[in-house]
């Protein structure tokens, strides 16, 4: 069967990660994911002094971006792809709290972006790759043969997102989740480079209601749609 791309954006803890991680295991594709990228630049920022407080040395984060090295490696007998910052697995530390409510500023620099996709169009160059993001559909892929925009209420996404962070063994509060998430909502929807917007021609999965096996389900009846149309 020919291989597609595969774009899940939307935004963020509304699942994506989990169910495009699903579907590529299910297919053999290789998956992408896009957020992971930017949190690890984010926390190169704060252990190099690039990121000071809410402030970022643009010109200094410039210079050393050919030093950052993100690559994704599978271990033996895992199926989830970890992310290696400069050869070193991160995996922990960009999921904490402190890299989520800093990685709005990173994502937003130009240069930043400009970098990531073009890293990510590489990886994603020999099709059969599901990518998940915010302008996978839009920008990264723009001829991705199928693109699904997530969505869920904000009040759903902290919970889950709660849920994940105390399975880790993290104290927050589930009104430090939810301000997060509303502030990074706001801040990926209004930024100037490649904000968070559906594209066009994807289809619309509002998960708010749904078990993780329905949107397995789901998902699985659309790639064979795209399959069939794109054979
Ligand atoms: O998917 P995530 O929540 O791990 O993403 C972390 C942040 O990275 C998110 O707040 C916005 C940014 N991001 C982005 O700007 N573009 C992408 N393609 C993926 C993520």
């Amino acid at each position: 069967m020919k291989k597609i791309t595969i774009a899940v954006d939307g935004y963020s803890s509304c699942g994506k990660s989990t169910m495009a991680k699903a579907l590529a295991r299910k297919l053999g594709y290789i998956y992408i994911d896009t957020g992971a990228m930017y949190r690890a630049v984010t926390l190169f920022c704060m252990d190099n002094g690039i990121l000071q407080g809410d402030k970022a040395d643009t010109e200094r984060l410039e210079k050393e971006l050919d030093k950052i090295q993100i690559e994704f490696k599978t271990l033996p007998g895992e199926s989830t792809p970890l992310v290696y910052l400069n050869g070193k697995c991160v995996e922990k530390e960009i999921r904490s709290m402190q890299v989520s409510e800093k990685v709005s500023i990173i994502s937003a620099i130009p240069s930043v972006r400009e970098a990531m996709v073009k890293l990510q169009r590489r990886m994603g160059d020999r099709k059969g790759v599901i990518m998940d993001g915010r302008d996978i559909g839009t920008t990264v892929f723009p001829d991705a043969e199928l693109k699904i925009f997530v969505t869920a209420s904000p009040e759903i996404r902290a919970r889950r997102r709660l849920d994940e962070l105390s399975a880790k063994g993290s104290s927050v509060t589930y009104e430090e989740v939810l301000r997060n998430v509303q502030e990074r909502d706001y801040m990926d929807c209004h930024r100037a480079v490649s904000p968070l917007r559906k594209a066009d021609d994807a289809i619309t999965l509002d998960n708010s209601e749904m078990t993780i096996g329905q949107q397995d389900e789901w998902l699985m009846a659309q790639y064979r749609k795209a399959t069939a149309k794109n054979r």
